[in-house]
Formats: C-alpha cells, sequence, structure tokens
C-alpha cells in the first residue's frame, strides 16, 4: 500500500537507527513509509543489523546514503559537518530507533559510544523514540526493564513492543509493531507542539445504530470517515483527543481514545462525560432522531406482521447537541462546539438555522445530493458558517483536508478566547 504525503512529516528530517534484531527487516517499510510521507530518513544500521539487512535495502526505499561506520572518512553524505555523528545529529527533528535491541538499550542507558549509532544517540538535541524489538525473556530482564526505566527518566519515548509469536515459536511481548502504529506514533512525537498541544478534544463520527431486535437495528448511509479524518487532524495538532464512534472497521488513529457506542443514547452519555472540561467538541456523527419506540427481546418474526407488512413505532431521540448546548450554560465547556449539517435541499437555510438552535460556534455544511460529497466518498464540498455571520465555501478537498481546515478553525478560537 503506497503511502500519501503526510504534511506534519513532510520535510521533516528522522534519523532512523536500525540494530540486530530479526525485526530489522519491518525497518525496510517503515523506512520506505516515512519517506513516502514526505519526510527525509537517514538511516544507521548497526554492525548486527547489516546480519539481517543491508543498507542497499534502506538506500533503495530512501533514496538516500545509508551510514554504517563512525570511522568511514566521507560518511556525512553532503550533511552540515563532516563528523557523521554530529551531522546526523545536527537539525534532526527525530531519533527512532527501531528495531532497537536489548544491548543497544544498554549501551544507550549507561551512555556507551563505540559504534555510530550510540554515538549518534549522545550527539541529537532532538526527541529520541526507541522501540525495543527481542525475545520475551530478555524483555522481561530486570537489566532490561532497570535501562528502559533510565531511558524514559531521561524523556527518550519508550514504544511497547507487541505480545506475540517470536521467531523462536515462543509466545510473550517483545514483537516490533507494526508500521502503521509506528508511523502513527512518531507523528503524534512530532505534533507536540501543534496549534492544539495542550488542548482535550472530542470527535463523534459514524451513524448511529438503533435497535429494532436482538439481530436488527436501524442505522444510515454515513462511513464515519469524516470524524476519523477530523481526529487525525487533531492530534496532528497535538491535541488529546476522544474519539467516540459507532463503527469499528476504520483503524484508530494513533494516541485517540476510542469509545465505541452503538445508539443515540449511548453516544449522548459517552459525550457528556467526555465533554467535561474538554476545550472542544467536534460532531461529526450522523445520530438518528428516531428510534423504534420498543426493542423487541426476541428475534420479530414473520408472522408477527400481518399479510402486508409490519408496523414500526418510532420514537424520538434526544439531541445530543442541545444537551451540550445547557452543559455548557452551566460550565462553560466545551470551549468551542462544532456541528455538521449534511443536507439534500437548502443547505444552507438549514445550516444557518443549526448553527443558531444548536449555539454552535460554526457549522460544516454539505450537500449530499453532490455526487463528489458527503456520505461514502473520499471527497467533501462543505461551506463554514459561523456564529458571527461569516460565511466560506471551500473547492472540493479531501476529507483529509476538510479536517485539518475544522481543525485550524477549532484552535483559532480556541487561541482567540485564551487572549
Ligand atoms: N445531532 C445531535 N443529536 C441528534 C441529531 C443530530 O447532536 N439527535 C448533531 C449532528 O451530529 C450534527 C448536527 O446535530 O452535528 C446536525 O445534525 P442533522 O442530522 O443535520 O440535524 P438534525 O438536528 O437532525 O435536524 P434535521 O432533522 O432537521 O435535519
Amino acid at each position: 500500500m503506497t503511502q500519501e504525503k503526510i504534511a506534519l512529516i513532510e520535510a521533516k528530517r528522522i534519523v532512523l537507527g536500525v540494530t540486530g534484531s530479526i525485526a530489522a527487516y519491518k525497518a525496510i517499510d517503515l523506512a520506505s513509509k516515512l519517506t513516502q510521507a514526505g519526510a527525509v530518513v537517514d538511516v544507521i544500521t548497526t554492525e548486527a543489523a547489516r546480519q539481517f539487512v543491508t543498507p542497499l535495502s534502506f538506500q533503495s526505499v530512501t533514496g538516500r546514503p545509508v551510514y554504517t561506520d563512525l570511522w568511514q572518512p566521507d560518511s556525512s553524505g553532503g550533511l552540515p559537518t563532516h563528523i557523521a555523528h554530529v551531522g546526523l545529529g545536527e537539525g534532526a527533528d527525530l531519533l527512532l530507533i527501531a528495531p532497537a535491541t536489548a544491548n543497544t538499550i544498554a549501551k544507550l542507558a549507561h551512555g556507551l559510544a563505540d559504534d555510530l549509532l550510540s554515538v549518534t544517540a549522545l550527539a541529537v538535541r532532538c526527541p529520541v523514540m526507541i522501540a525495543p524489538a527481542m525475545d520475551g525473556g530478555m524483555y522481561q530482564h530486570a537489566a532490561t526493564q532497570a535501562n528502559l526505566s533510565t531511558l524514559q527518566s531521561r524523556g527518550v519515548q519508550i514504544i511497547e513492543p507487541e505480545v506475540g509469536r517470536f521467531a523462536s515459536g515462543l509466545v510473550g511481548q517483545g514483537r516490533l509493531p507494526e508500521t502503521p502504529t509506528l508511523l502513527g506514533l512518531v507523528r503524534r512525537r512530532l505534533a507536540q507542539n501543534g496549534l492544539l498541544a495542550g488542548k482535550r478534544v472530542v470527535v463523534t463520527a459514524g451513524g448511529t445504530k438503533e435497535a429494532i431486535d436482538p439481530v436488527r437495528y436501524i442505522t444510515n448511509r454515513s462511513s464515519g470517515k469524516q470524524g476519523y479524518t477530523v481526529t487525525q487532524a487533531a492530534l496532528d495538532a497535538g491535541a488529546e483527543v476522544t474519539l467516540i464512534s459507532t463503527v469499528d472497521y476504520l483503524p484508530v488513529p494513533a494516541g485517540a481514545v476510542h469509545i465505541k457506542v452503538g445508539s443515540a443514547a449511548e453516544m449522548l452519555a459517552a459525550v457528556q462525560q467526555a465533554v467535561v472540561n474538554a476545550d472542544g467538541l467536534i460532531m461529526a456523527a450522523a445520530v438518528a432522531d428516531f428510534r423504534p419506540a420498543t426493542v423487541a427481546t426476541q428475534k420479530i418474526k414473520k408472522s408477527d406482521g400481518n399479510q402486508t407488512g409490519l408496523t414500526l413505532e418510532l420514537a424520538r431521540t434526544d439531541d445530543i447537541l442541545l444537551a451540550v448546548k445547557s452543559i455548557r450554560q452551566q460550565t462553560g465547556y466545551p470551549r468551542c462546539v462544532v456541528g455538521f449539517a449534511a443536507e439534500s435541499h437548502d443547505l444552507l437555510t438549514h445550516a444557518a438555522s443549526k448553527l443558531e438552535r444548536k449555539g454552535l460556534n460554526f457549522i460544516v455544511a454539505n450537500d449530499i445530493t453532490a455526487p463528489d460529497a458527503g456520505f461514502e466518498v473520499e471527497t467533501n464540498r462543505i461551506t463554514i458558517l459561523d456564529e458571527g455571520g461569516g460565511q466560506k465555501s471551500y473547492e472540493l478537498l479531501t476529507k483529509a483536508q476538510v479536517g485539518q481546515v475544522i481543525v485550524e478553525q477549532v484552535a483559532k478560537i480556541l487561541i482567540d478566547k485564551s487572549s
């Protein structure tokens, strides 16, 4: 699968240290995906790593020289100084060691510096992340755990290895996480000084499911994608994000706390709890307005209807944004509330009335009749209406870009409120 460019990662200088674990092969994919996302990736391999993978593999995916030797005369590959370890460290945005062996972890914890990677680790001034990968017994060993605690106390971020089956056939904790997880964590780390750093944001996504009986429910065509891209954009801006969604087929962006709900009532309860002290709420979910008045405890049978059909009685659900409006009137939180209006007719009139009625800071209106916008497609055509009467229409955007537009607007409102 190819990786799209990621604004947050583009042009960032990442030094990727690869050490001698069987998981070193996974680092080739990681180097490739980071490069595709737009990063400038300088790989350092240790001697042990080169028993598993060759420098040429990394060079082929990054298009850059690979660094192996502390003593190589011209190993700086055009970097700011002729001394590779200083040159690599200088201007780096991140040092990521993945996979990191017990040996490298021990060396780093004790400040040993006998190869290019350990010397570079001492020279860098950027954030350092390490992803241990080793046999479960080695990982759990008191020496390894003590070394990891030492590194953590110095500000190094340790990426927890996953539990699974090792090359030895044993099962335990020590596996290098897969590339999407590593990429997500890198993204999170690079976001730490973003526009929403230190802010708490709640996002809802997906269509609610209103049970009819134990096997059936009423739902709508919302895929949840737009809420997930808003979540990713908020994470990329450095926010702590709680994602309340009805779907489980989309990958949860790394770093978000995911709360899975089904019905509108469950979503209401989750939102009420999550918005206490939240800075922002972005209601991208398509919440049902009606639910079956009673839920049959047993599967409804054909014979429960008559010859022509079956009548279901529907009852109104609570409006989540109206409930939040009253919480906000009492507590002042969330400080910024955003709604969506997906309409098939009179888009702006309906959106303006929802903006006002639900007490929103702004509403994102989109016309669901356009073939390239709204439900089940990757793009959206939006107009943002704000509480001050402002109105701005955007060109056709990807849902990821819409997420960024919304997050920038939320950040602007929160900054204005703080000043
Ligand atoms: N919404 C909500 N609670 C509901 C229904 C909707 O919080 N029970 C939120 C949606 O998440 C969205 C906004 O309100 O952000 C507008 O949703 P929409 O379905 O367009 O509006 P409704 O209030 O349902 O009004 P109408 O049925 O007239 O379209």
